[in-house]
């Protein structure tokens, strides 16, 4: 039997996790943490199989975050299907999924947050002020109970994974992370947990997210206006029935702060836009200048 076919082993109390861990290390194993929520589609494998390739044993937790959720967000009806998940895990060859019941994470009387700010200001934290101090506190308690040599997060929440950096490099805690390119649909839509809320109708304008903001960096390496190239990507969006646009932004791919080509420094886009009642969120890198 190969590796990939042995399920994981599912543990849901923090000893339990500990003792694990402990075995892997006396054995003198290195570990790679995957951190998500579950509903795991074609992303979440890649990040396993990359995780794979980084470490000897590879933990996954499966944890939606209450805390990195508004009261009037989507935390209710987020998908939810560890059966699943697992199968799907089974066949990439994760060793652990970490799935603690909200209580085993957040005990009674627990009332401490990390605060993040630099790269977790503007863009997503300007629309969900609460989310990156819940995703930076349950990041920093996932490290402190996985205690991996690496952790692998996706490029397609490409803030979060600038914010993970940051908080890492603030708190010199001892692991390194690992980006992944975003996986796509054929058609360029970014999969996401979130894609399943499309209708039809929604997933076939969907895919004008990734092509808007692609014609922006295109368009910002050549040299062209910041400002014209957001305002025709916004028009684009809206034809096809996007609205509201929360943002469609060009920064340093590092601070998030502003960038422009004479800076010499990689840039991103993002952008973040509602479609029906699904928000959807992508980002590309700017393509380097042609010398
Ligand atoms: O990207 C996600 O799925 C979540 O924000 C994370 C990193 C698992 C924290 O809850």
């Amino acid at each position: 039997m190969t590796r990939a076919a042995v399920p994981p082993r599912i543990i849901r109390t923090l000893k339990d996790l500990r003792r694990q861990i402990a075995k892997y290390r006396t054995a003198g194993e290195t570990v790679a943490l995957v951190p998500t929520m579950g509903a795991l589609h074609e992303g979440h494998l890649t990040l396993v199989r990359t995780a794979r390739r980084k470490a000897q044993r590879v933990v996954v937790s499966i944890f939606v975050n209450p805390t990195q959720f508004a009261p009037n967000e989507d935390l209710a009806r987020y998908p939810r299907d560890e059966a699943g998940d697992v199968a799907k895990l089974a066949a990439v060859g994760a060793d652990i999924v970490w799935a603690p019941v909200p209580e085993e994470m957040y005990r009674p009387g627990f009332a401490t947050r990390i605060e993040v700010n630099g790269a977790a200001e503007g863009l997503e934290g300007a629309f969900r002020p609460h989310h990156f101090g819940g995703v930076a506190t349950v990041c920093c308690k996932l490290f402190s109970q996985v205690t991996p040599d690496v952790a692998v997060f996706g490029e397609k929440d490409y803030q979060q994974l600038c914010v993970i950096r940051q908080m890492v490099r603030d708190l010199d805690l001892p692991l390194a992370i690992h980006g992944v390119p975003t996986v796509r649909e054929k058609d360029g839509l970014a999969l996401s947990s979130r894609n399943r809320y499309l209708t039809p109708e929604e997933r076939a304008a969907a895919p004008a997210l990734a092509a808007a903001i692609r014609k922006v960096a295109e368009t910002v390496a050549g040299g062209g206006k910041q400002a014209t190239a957001i305002k025709s990507a916004v028009k684009s969006l809206e034809a096809v029935g996007f609205g509201p646009i929360d943002y469609v932004a060009v920064a340093d791919a590092e601070t998030l702060g502003p960038w422009t080509a004479a800076s010499g420094r990689p840039g991103r886009v993002l952008a973040a836009a509602r479609l029906g009642s699904t928000r959807l969120i992508d980002n590309v890198p700017v393509p380097k200048a042609k010398a």
